[in-house]
């Protein structure tokens, strides 16, 4: 690759206003980890937090920890440093549980809100799980789901029989970003409440819930918010919703003053009622320490950068690697953090790119996919990675047996 490409790849980082970030985050020197949109960089003061968690809070505190080192607390504080990324005020977040499980009470919370319709919208493009959901939520509720092939068809199934759109901010596929203001919009012409699954989004994205006019949202803590593997997940209900949100899994936790241990059920104010049970709690400093590693960082920035970096992949793919699709959508303002790349032997060669120190992860069936996590991803990243894809097209990686082997983790 031309020295000149990593030259401007350095001024690039020179240039980075937010590239103080990443020191936050412990990289090992000799990896290019473009896998963030999966399962975030850990942030360096996470060991720390979590090894002080486990020997004095759990270990000599026990108990009393949940008063004095404040773990009763934590989600709240959590949701305050998480809200400005999600263009919500604090009161209007939530973090507990999965994506999934919060999804389920959101779109059942969402439905009732809108009595007598008969359907909810999903998109079959988007994660199973989301689906999966959608189907079991409305075979609960009696609704129907009516499904479309992508946010493109959305428009056209919003009715006054619909209840509730929920749908993907960004194809976790492709990394297509939807329209969410303009299918928001769409929504709520037709009194349709939109959800929103940001789980490829926030952290990553310029995210502005008060500006979409959104009604609900989901989405990961282990992504682009780097909270761990299996981190909590967060919910987000707009205020005008609160006062008629009824979770159907009211938890003790989701109670109004859970240590009351009162046999009548009232539900706590804000987000805060969309909670069930225990939260975990060193999975909850985890993502403490990650949400903590992205202050400084507008989602503007954010975004900017992430377009930066998979601008100049795409561009670096597109003059070096030939013979490799870009399956993304080319308009940088219509992609989110990730780019896939598409090749007949995707998996081998995200096997052989990681054996060389290049980590991206493979969707069936032949998608190879790559997340620039704009708070450590470095322009110089980007050249790395291509030079090596470029050695691996070279090479003869793609036919050696040990890369052909399906792990169960793809
Ligand atoms: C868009 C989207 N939603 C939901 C999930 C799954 O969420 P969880 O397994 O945390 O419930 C994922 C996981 O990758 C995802 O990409």
């Amino acid at each position: 690759m031309a020295t000149l490409d990593r030259s401007a790849a350095e001024a690039l980082d020179a240039a980075d206003p937010i590239a103080f970030l990443r020191d936050r985050f412990a990289l090992p020197d000799d990896l290019v980890y473009l896998d963030g949109n999966s399962l975030g960089a850990r942030p360096v003061s996470a060991e720390r937090r979590l090894a002080a968690a486990v020997r004095d809070e759990w270990g000599t505190g026990l108990i009393r920890s949940w008063n004095d080192a404040g773990w009763y607390t934590e989600p709240d504080r959590i949701a305050a440093g998480l809200a400005p990324l999600l263009g919500a005020d604090a009161d209007e977040v939530v973090v507990a549980d999965s994506t999934s499980v919060n999804l389920f009470k959101l779109l059942v919370a969402g439905a009732r809100l809108r009595p007598g319709r008969s359907a909810i919208v999903a998109c079959e493009a988007d994660f199973p799980t989301d689906l999966y959901i959608a189907r079991a939520a409305a075979e609960l509720l009696g609704l129907e789901l009516r499904t479309v092939p992508g946010p493109d068809a959305v428009p056209a199934a919003l009715d006054a029989g619909v209840a509730v759109l929920a749908l993907c901010h960004v194809d976790f596929r492709s990394g297509a970003i939807a329209d969410a203001a303009g299918l928001t919009a769409a929504a709520h012409a037709a009194g349709v409440l939109a959800l929103w699954d940001l789980s490829h989004s926030t952290g990553a994205l310029d995210v502005d819930l008060h500006g979409w006019g959104a009604d609900l949202a989901v989405g990961c803590g282990y992504k682009y918010l780097n909270g761990g593997p299996g981190a909590p997940a967060y919910a987000v209900a707009a205020r005008k919703h609160h006062a008629g949100l009824r979770t159907p899994l009211p938890g003790w936790f989701s109670h109004a003053d859970p240590f009351a241990f009162d046999p009548g059920y009232t539900p706590a104010p804000g987000a805060r009622r969309l909670a069930c049970g225990t939260p975990p709690v060193l999975s909850l400093l985890g993502l403490a320490e990650g949400v903590a590693s992205l202050q400084g960082a507008t989602p503007e920035q954010l975004a900017a950068k992430a377009r930066g970096l998979t601008a100049l992949f795409v561009d670096l793919v597109d003059r070096y690697c030939q013979e490799v699709e870009i399956a993304s959508p080319r308009d940088a303002r219509r992609r989110g953090g990730q780019v896939a790349l598409r090749h007949p032997w995707a998996y081998p060669l995200v096997q052989a790119l990681a054996a060389r120190g290049v980590i991206g992860d493979f969707r069936s069936p032949d998608l190879a996919r790559f997340g620039f996590a704009p708070a450590y991803i470095r322009y110089v990243d980007v050249v790395a990675a291509v030079e090596i894809l470029r050695a691996v097209l070279d090479g003869d990686d793609l036919s050696r047996p040990e890369f052909a082997v399906r792990q169960a983790v793809t």
